[in-house]
């Protein structure tokens, strides 16, 4: 048990005083215009209070044009700056590594809330969806950098780019959906430039003390499991970052591409040489047992969502039983409103198959 609960020191000089991450968890439960709700910052502090070593918001929105849920936490306003600050403070105190997801939605953004077509790298006819201009990719990656300055002037330690599951920055990594011609689409430096002038303008205006990871998500969504490993491979050697957070659903499978069968998708990653980067992944890590499983397959830490939408101190739970699982799910409303979820969260945790009882 001991790997678990040794601090982890991030490149930014952070402390993560265990190896739990709260996986980033959209929620639904800040206000329409994107100023933290109540219940959003009950269910964040709980996970702080609860012992995880970095405890992530939810995927916040750096941009009014790029929302992608009801309730979405924002961090593209100055009206933002003050709930902001009241989530940093508390997580701070409680001693868990403070970060913000920086997300936009591309063409999964709610046009009949923005007022209109959403934008992404290339005219998509299946959403709507219109190709952003130069100017408009250049505009965006400036949002994305303003969003970690506001994050960061609000008290938060780190930020994490959001470029996994099919949103903008997935969507210009993919070879299938980015089919622009200009600097921002055709070959793989191109496809991968918006990303890495992401993290280049937060690096240079947040400067080397805060903590800077990237999300990834190596199947689908358009994208292959060859150039994700070759991006991969850049990041864990990328002296900006803290480190990289692999959104695998599921740590332990094989990956469907066949020509990579043989091994599991975490040890694809979990080999690629590091420097100085940390290596993070999600999905189906359920007990104490596939926790340790995980770091011994090469994780330096590990990433939990509905563990820890289940359980609000998973990471002291672990700590005190070494035989820990995750309660049996469906679950009822009660017990989730008891683990800090509020209604909003509730109700979208109702349409995940099989999480929540019927009533
Ligand atoms: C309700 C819910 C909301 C999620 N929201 C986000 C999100 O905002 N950003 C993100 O990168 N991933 C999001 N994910 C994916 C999780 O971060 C995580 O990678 C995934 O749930 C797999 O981990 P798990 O098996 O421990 O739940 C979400 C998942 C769930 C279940």
């Amino acid at each position: 048990m001991t790997d678990l609960f040794r601090p982890l020191v991030l490149r930014s000089g952070h402390v993560m005083p265990n190896r739990f991450m709260l996986a980033p968890l959209t929620n639904l439960q800040s206000q329409p215009d994107g100023v933290l709700g109540d219940d959003e910052f009950r269910w964040l502090t709980m996970r702080a209070e609860g012992g995880f070593g970095l405890t992530m918001t939810c995927a916040t929105s750096i941009q009014y044009a790029g929302l992608g849920f009801p309730g979405q936490l924002g961090a593209y306003s100055e009206q933002h700056k003050a709930g902001l600050k009241r989530l940093a403070v508390a997580i701070n105190q409680a001693g868990s590594h403070s970060v913000v997801q920086l997300h936009h939605s591309g063409m999964r953004t709610m046009a009949d809330v923005v007022g209109h077509a959403p934008l992404c790298p290339s005219d998509n006819a299946e959403t709507g969806a219109r190709a952003m201009t130069l100017e408009e990719v250049e505009g965006t990656i400036q949002a994305f950098v303003d969003a970690a300055v506001r994050s960061q002037e609000a008290g938060f330690q780190g930020a994490e780019i959001h470029a996994a599951h099919g949103y903008l920055v997935c969507q210009f990594l993919s070879p299938e959906i980015n089919q622009r011609n200009d600097a921002y689409g055709g070959s793989v430096e191109n496809r991968e430039r918006m990303l890495f002038e992401i993290i280049e303008g937060i690096s240079h205006a947040c400067g080397p003390g805060f903590s800077l990871g990237v999300r990834l998500s190596p199947e689908r969504f358009g994208v292959q499991i060859d150039e994700s490993l070759d991006l991969a491979a850049r990041l864990l050697q990328d002296s900006r970052l803290d480190y990289l957070d692999m959104s695998l659903w599921d740590v332990f499978k094989e990956p469907q591409d066949p020509a990579y069968q043989g091994k599991s998708l975490l040890t694809h990653f979990a080999e690629l040489p590091r420097s100085g980067v940390a290596l993070g992944a999600a999905g189906k890590i359920v007990n104490a047992q596939d926790c340790r499983a995980a770091l011994d397959a090469g994780l330096d830490f590990v990433v939990l969502g509905r563990t820890a939408i289940l359980h609000s101190n998973a990471p002291q739970r672990i700590a005190a039983d070494p035989q820990f699982a995750q309660v049996t799910i469906p679950v009822t409303r009660d017990y989730l409103a008891e683990q800090g979820l509020g209604e909003a969260f509730i109700n979208y945790m109702s349409t995940w198959k099989g999480f929540v009882e019927a009533s």
